[in-house]
């Protein structure tokens, strides 16, 4: 029998004892909706309003009755669960009701198809992996059309027509080397530009998961520098700047040579290689602090996009599953994704489950024969997806207009308390039931012990403790802006719930405008 050892941890020892020194390692035992339960010292429970819904994964919160019931029924049932290479799964259900959805919200018959994974992180690396797939399998065409055309030219030459002087000076070469010299320089040059790794563009501050792939399109210098000789290469660019976006094209931009034949002479001319194998975006950034892409610069990434033909990746892990008010967040600015990667709510709170869809244009079906998992596209978590989306598509969009107008209920109360204390909360930004609370950074508080953890770092952490605390209020700073808070419950959001809120966040208002530092002394 294997005993275990009160004493010693061998899983998240480190972890916890940081969470606990931030007092915020607690041993939930229960949760419901936006609550989660502990219990204390003398086993009495204790309730804690859950404003993060573990990091937006919560649509409709901690075991939502109708989930849970579905997946009793599908465990009562004896459903086959693992049906790797069986011949059926319910994926494809998934496929075609998440199709139903894009063309409704997308107005678009274009299908999607779907590919599907056991987490975000794994579902971005599906992406990198077709979009790689699809990148040579571009590159290889262009390169077939090249050379066919320097066969033509070949040809056109043995038949009398003649090579322009510019064609050899544009290659370096001496007009002597005659078309075999053309030819050979042309090959020679291009195979230079096809064998480069493929370059991927994401946004600076971006989060799309920690796999040795997906973090190396995270920006967090942190999570991402350890492991760069791992991965593919991304330039990320900043999400406001839309002329280093065009710098950063200008830079990594790769053309190849070919040839063409009018009037009798052979000229060469340049043509852009696929050097492009992505562009990555989450339209509201999680990590970053909550930072929606405006409309604006959506169309930029369009246009450069559709110059380089590059696909545009939408990472809606966090922003989809219509927690912003419509199914996609990139909706709102009217952006279209050639993939889009969801995972989190999918999976209704209890199965872990994440699904791609690549449109038909950029779709390889080869593709399926390369990639798969053990236990993706199981069949108890491909049914829980499928009721997550029948429950969002319910009564005709209910859930969208609940997570709009709950959205809207708590920005409302937060506006007011950003109004009334500007000194202590910087922005409120976000949309629908993605939101995030920006502090002031307090580096220049008159109070030493207030200034000291901004200092650190750790402002954020230390306010989220308090209001756990104090308040019985559970949030978390997004990890790479410390200062902001994200609030991502579930569309269940109670008023009641909202002034719980407005209680705790003004009495931290009023105690940091007072630059009263007794709420961190108890940390
Ligand atoms: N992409 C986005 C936009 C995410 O927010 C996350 C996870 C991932 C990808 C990776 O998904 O964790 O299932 O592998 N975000 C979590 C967060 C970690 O803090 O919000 P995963």
């Amino acid at each position: 029998m294997v005993s275990s050892s009160a004493a010693q941890e061998f899983a998240d020892a480190n972890l916890r004892a940081k969470m606990a020194s931030l007092g915020m390692a607690i041993h939930y035992t229960r949760a419901e909706g936006n609550t989660l339960y502990y219990r204390d010292s003398e086993n009495r429970e204790v309730a804690v309003t859950d404003f993060v819904g573990s990091f937006g994964s919560l649509m409709f919160g901690h075991n939502h009755p109708e989930i849970v019931a579905r997946a009793k029924e599908i465990l009562d049932n004896q459903t086959p669960i693992f049906t790797l290479m069986l011949g059926h799964s319910y994926a494809n259900e998934v496929a075609t009701a998440l199709n139903a959805i894009v063309r409704r919200e997308l107005g678009t018959d274009e299908p999607y198809y779907g590919f599907f994974a056991n987490s975000g992180a794994e579902g971005v690396e599906v992406v990198i992996k077709h979009a790689e797939f699809d990148r040579q399998a571009r590159a290889a065409e262009l390169i077939a059309e090249v050379e066919a055309n320097l066969e033509a030219a070949r040809t056109a030459v043995a038949d009398g027509a003649v090579i322009a002087d510019d064609a050899f000076d544009s290659l370096g070469l001496a007009a002597a080397e005659g078309i075999d010299g053309l030819v050979a320089e042309v090959a020679r040059a291009n195979a230079e530009v096809a064998a480069l790794p493929p370059v991927f563009l994401a946004l600076e501050r971006a989060f799309h998961g920690k796999l040795v792939a997906s973090v190396n399109l995270t920006y967090n210098p942190d999570l991402r520098l350890p492991f760069t000789r791992l991965g593919p290469r991304a330039r990320f660019v900043p999400s406001d700047a839309p002329d280093r976006l065009r710098e950063v094209v200008a830079e990594e931009r790769r053309q190849v040579f070919d040839v063409q034949v009018a009037d009798g002479v052979v000229s060469v001319v340049r043509r852009d290689f696929p050097v492009f194998a992505g562009f990555f975006v989450e339209p509201i950034r999680g990590e970053a602090g909550i930072k929606p892409v405006n409309a604006e610069y959506a169309r930029e990434i369009e246009r450069v996009c559709a110059e380089l033909d590059c696909p545009i990746v939408l990472d809606e892990i966090q922003s989809g599953m219509g927690r912003t008010g419509t199914f996609f967040a990139s909706t709102h600015i009217g952006l279209r994704g050639d993939y889009y990667v969801l995972a989190k709510s999918l999976g209704g709170g209890i199965a872990k489950t994440s699904a791609v869809l690549v449109r038909e244009r950029r779709y390889r079906k080869d593709f399926e024969l390369l990639h798969s998992s053990t236990f993706a596209k199981d069949s108890f978590s491909s049914l829980i997806a499928l009721k997550v989306l029948e429950l969002l598509e319910a009564e005709d969009g209910e859930a969208y207009r609940k997570a709009a107008e709950r959205g809207e209920r708590l920005t409302e109360m937060l506006t007011g308390l950003w109004k009334e204390y500007p000194d202590v909360i910087k922005e409120v930004r976000g949309r629908g039931l993605m939101l995030g609370v920006e502090f002031q950074d307090q580096l220049d508080a008159s109070s030493p012990a207030i200034r000291g953890i901004a200092e650190e770092g750790f402002l954020g952490f230390g306010i989220a403790s308090y209001l756990l605390r104090e308040h019985k209020i559970r949030t978390f700073p997004t990890a790479s802006a410390t200062t902001t808070l994200r609030l991502e419950p579930s569309i269940h959001l109670t008023d009641a719930e909202i002034e719980k809120l407005d209680t705790a966040l003004r009495d931290l208002c009023a105690l940091v405008h007072a630059q009263d530092d007794r709420w961190l002394a108890q940390a």
